[in-house]
């Protein structure tokens, strides 16, 4: 079955925040935000702007009839900033006016003073200056003092990975309308409506229930708008509230790419410690997170990065520290993967860096230390149906591994300006949120008199295909054609108090609830059906739009049957919730069973670099990858080729930067560069596993849409690789991305 949203896609019509129809009285919005990364206001002159024809308010804290905070975790964010300022783009102002250009205009007319301080931009400096987000968090397993004593081999050494823009096609954008008596109704680009209802609520002062969240689908999130769609919305309510005139909040690029946060940055050091048969038996490593000025979603991302510090690999005594740290950066956010990739570079750089040490190659000790059954992930969890082995042995075979090596070999002992590197990268990502009171979800399903199917859910679709995968859990389960089941918007008055879209959890937790809702509406029905036939409902069940007694086809049809149903005052509509049994973590011993279970992988990179110039290329990735069951092979493919070329994107290219005085350098396509049709691998090979499935996965198909990003730090290895082909006195560096002027410097020195 195909995306649902294929055709509207193509042909242009789908809906977008910047699509809808707008009220004739519709004003637009626009943020005037802070043009230095640490200062205090010291005076503000609005008054030029205000006078300019077509401006008809600015907006500031004072205006704000509820609470100035829109912070998740942790209260420590306000949506306009009274004197200080904490970030370069913070918000200060909200400027509306009867069109984006005079809001423009209006906004280089404000004036500003403002006392300089100095930035914190790195997370070392911060860390120095002890400037922290909350308390640091530790992970341990065993007794790594104890391990390293007893080790042939320590290696120590340290890592850095820089941030990662989000880069949704959609930027930011919202649509709020005053409706009767107070209400509002906000069209958000959001991952989180309930967040965007949430916070609106607690910054106008009003009850959620006054709040509408409506969400269409995105363009793009990737966790950039999991918390970060909710400033706009909010900004947008405040002037509804006073105005009581529709507000129209759409960031160009600019304004996204200044004022959102993005991947974290990290800066890590690491200490592992291995037998001379190259088991790793201690491994120990301070991840230091590049925070932001604000906590945002970091708490919850640097415990993933503790989850994940020891991706596929079985190692007995570990201790793992996080700390955010504060910086006067936007506030980092959730991206793809949300603080696992940063921790899974950590380990792989220290195992390369071990084998460059020993003087083994990296693949040695990776297979040496792969995840078994009933091994102890360090926070408690017992490892079952692992597949790490699996998929290794899988690629390994499948794809002919020690034939690519020859190959490689044989070239770069026949080549001197081109070198080639390959690299096995295994993944291992656990899916649920880490928090476990997120992981609910609910489904709201209305039959129509005439048969037809509408499904609301607590899933935002962004692109991944979310919808498609409720309409095949509904149309299967209900017994009738896909064409009968429409997926509805997602909208915070049919399904409340949801989860945001994120965690890779979305299809597993709403998919589970469409399926109880609709299994409901099946058991109701049959009974129905059975008083028609002069039958047992135990004996009817519903197929190809038709009832079946016993597997034979009945003359009733679907359509016969809700006809029934309604003359029979039967209910046509189900509610249903669910949560994730079994899960469970305890924060204070740091130990539990956070993750339904686990997702596993393994890839193949080879690279070309050529050692003229320090350019490079990916010639193939090749991926055995465990989706259990899969319940549409053409979308998780989709989603494991588009994961992987983020990663890819993240570990060689993509270069945020920002100066010491915490400005935005990288502030524009022509100075950030994603992935693009010609930097993509050559080859891109992608096959299944062959599993049983996992039964806490929607039809045992798992989840797949943030694992496979991880498969794109293969990359970086087997550039590596290449340049060490090269350079006999190259000594490897762990500073992602390994951009073209970092491969010339490692080639050359
Ligand atoms: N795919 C597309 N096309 N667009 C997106 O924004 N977001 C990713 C992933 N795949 C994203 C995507 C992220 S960060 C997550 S957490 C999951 O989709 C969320 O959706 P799921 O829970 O339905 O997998
Ligand atoms: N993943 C993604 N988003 C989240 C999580 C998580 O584990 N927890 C809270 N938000
Ligand atoms: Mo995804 S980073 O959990 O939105």
């Amino acid at each position: 079955m195909k995306n649902i949203d294929s055709y509207s896609h193509v042909r242009g019509e789908s809906l977008f925040v910047d699509d809808l129809i707008t009220r004739q009285d519709t004003l637009y919005g626009l943020v005037f935000d802070a043009p230095v990364a640490h200062g205090i206001i010291k005076q503000i002159d609005y008054s030029e702007a205000e006078s300019i024809e077509g401006v008809i308010k600015i907006f500031t804290y004072k205006d704000i009839l509820g609470e100035n905070q829109i912070g998740g975790i942790i209260p420590d964010e306000l949506l306009w900033t009274k004197n200080e300022i904490h970030f370069w783009g913070q918000p200060i102002a909200f400027i509306v006016a009867t069109s984006e250009a005079i809001a423009k205009k209006a906004r280089k007319l404000i004036r500003i003073e403002i006392e300089k301080l100095p930035a914190i931009t790195t997370a070392k400096e911060a860390k120095a200056k002890n400037s922290f987000i909350n308390a640091p968090r530790s992970f341990h397993l065993g007794d790594t003092d104890n391990a390293f004593a007893h080790c042939d081999f320590i290696i120590e050494g340290e890592t850095f990975s820089n941030g990662q823009e989000h880069l949704y096609l959609e930027t930011q954008g919202c649509y709020a309308v005053p409706m009767e008596n107070g209400n509002i109704k906000i069209t958000s680009s959001t991952q989180g409506p309930t967040s965007v209802q949430k916070i609106t609520a607690r910054v106008l002062g009003v009850p959620m229930h006054k709040i509408e969240v409506d969400v269409i689908r995105l363009g793009g999130g990737f966790g950039g708008k999991e918390d970060q769609a909710t400033p706009w919305a909010v900004m947008a309510a405040v002037a509804v509230q006073h105005l009581k005139k529709p507000v129209k909040f759409v960031l160009n690029r600019h304004d996204d790419l200044r004022m959102t946060g993005k991947r974290h940055p990290y800066e890590s050091t690491f200490k592992i410690g291995l037998t001379k048969d190259l088991k790793i038996t201690a491994f120990e490593a301070e991840f230091l997170q590049n925070s932001g000025a604000a906590a945002d979603l970091s708490p919850a991302i640097a415990e993933r990065t503790l989850f994940h510090a020891t991706n596929s690999y079985y190692i007995p005594n570990v201790k793992t520290t996080v700390l955010s740290c504060k910086t006067n950066l936007p506030p980092n956010t959730a991206f793809r993967g949300f603080g696992g990739p940063q921790g899974m570079f950590v380990i792989e750089s220290a195992i390369a860096k071990a084998a460059h040490i020993i003087g083994v190659e990296k693949e040695r000790i990776q297979e040496a230390n792969l995840l078994d059954e009933n091994d102890t992930f360090s926070y408690g969890q017992i490892a079952t149906q692992v597949e790490a082995k699996n998929t290794w042995r899988t690629a390994a075979l499948n794809f002919k591994l020690e034939k690519i090596e020859h190959e490689v070999r044989d070239f770069n002992a026949q080549n001197t300006q081109f070198k080639k590197g390959v690299s096995i990268m295994p993944i291992t990502f656990g899916i649920s949120f880490t928090n476990t009171p997120m992981n609910n979800a609910r489904a709201l399903v209305h039959i129509y008199q005439d048969g037809s199917v509408g499904v609301s859910t607590g899933a935002v679709e962004m692109g991944q295909s979310v919808n498609t995968k409720m309409l095949q859990v509904a149309y299967k389960t209900l017994g009738i054609h896909p064409s009968k089941v429409k997926l509805e918007t997602t909208n915070t008055t049919r399904v409340a108090n949801t989860s945001p879209t994120a965690a890779s959890s979305t299809a597993d937790l709403n998919g589970k609830a469409v399926l109880k809702a609709c299994e409901t509406l099946i058991s109701r029905l049959s009974e129905v059906a059975a008083n028609m036939l002069n039958t047992k409902a135990g004996e009817v069940n519903f197929k190809n739009d038709a009832v079946f007694v016993n597997n034979k086809k009945s003359p009733i049809t679907w359509e016969d049957v809700i006809a029934q149903a309604m003359l029979d005052r039967v209910a046509l509509t189900e509610n249903a919730h669910y949560t994730t049994p079994v899960i469970h973590f305890d924060k204070t011993k740091e130990k539990g069973h956070p993750f339904a279970y686990h997702v596993y992988g393994t890839a193949i990179t080879t690279t070309t670099v050529n050692c003229l110039t320090g350019t490079y290329e990916i010639d193939s990735v090749k991926i055995i990858h465990d989706f259990g069951k899969s319940m549409n092979l053409g979308i998780d493919i989709g989603q494991v080729e588009g994961a992987l070329i983020q990663g890819i994107g993240w570990m060689t290219m993509e270069e945020i930067s920002y100066n010491k005085e915490g400005k935005l350098l990288s502030n524009a396509l022509s100075t950030y560069k994603v992935p693009d049709i010609f930097s993509v691998p050559k080859t891109v090979e992608i096959a299944p596993l062959e599993t049983k499935g996992n039964d806490m996965a929607i039809l045992k198909s798992k989840a797949v849409g943030e694992p496979p990003l991880m498969y794109g730090i293969g990359a970086y290895f087997a550039i590596q690789n290449a340049v060490k082909a090269f350079n006999p006195n190259y000594e490897p560096k762990f500073h992602a991305p390994f951009t073209p002027e970092k491969v010339l410097m490692g080639l050359y020195e």
